[in-house]
């Protein structure tokens, strides 16, 4: 089981090179490394997960029901398309937070509707890579309301340190 599980949808895997003037020069790998050892301050197990094919994300939400305990998601171009995918968020019960790169409502008009918005928790949109440190900061807040404290509850089980 971990604590989040970070979904990165289509062209994700592109940034750095994809439109640097307004996604910014960090990669997706830059970012997960950066998400990875924010998690670790946190206590919090991270998986990350990318996709360009929206059945993929759709499944691996599906599993997420039964693999993660929260999930924080940049579904990329999806998000103004996939009914699939908000389906899937949908009966996913735990913390559910959407992020983007950029703000979607000072770009094009297609951009400002989401999908997706309306069964997450929130949305943390406009920061650029950083919009992704805090989703997990948000999303590791979400977990403590509900009772999970992350590097506490691991000290306790002996899990670290
Ligand atoms: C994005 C915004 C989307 O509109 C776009 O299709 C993306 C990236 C962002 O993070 O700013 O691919 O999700």
């Amino acid at each position: 089981m971990t604590d989040v599980l970070v979904i990165f949808g289509p062209n994700l895997n592109m940034l750095g090179t994809r439109e640097p003037e307004i996604y910014g020069a960090d990669s997706m790998a830059d970012i997960m490394a950066a998400v990875a050892d924010r998690a670790a301050d946190l206590g919090r197990r991270v998986e990350m997960v990318q996709s360009n094919d929206e059945a993929v994300l759709v499944t691996t939400i599906q599993n997420a029901r039964e693999d993660a305990a929260s999930i924080l998601f940049n579904l990329a171009a999806y998000t103004h398309t996939s009914v699939a995918l908000r389906d899937a968020l949908a009966m996913f019960d735990g913390p559910k937070v959407e992020v983007h790169l950029s703000n979607n409502d000072r770009r094009e008009d297609f951009r400002q509707a989401s999908m997706t918005a309306g069964v997450s928790d929130g949305s943390i949109v406009g920061f650029g890579s950083d919009s992704f440190l805090l989703g997990l900061e948000a999303i590791h807040r979400l977990l403590i309301r509900r009772g999970d404290n992350g590097m506490v509850r691991q000290i306790m089980n002996g899990d670290i340190g």
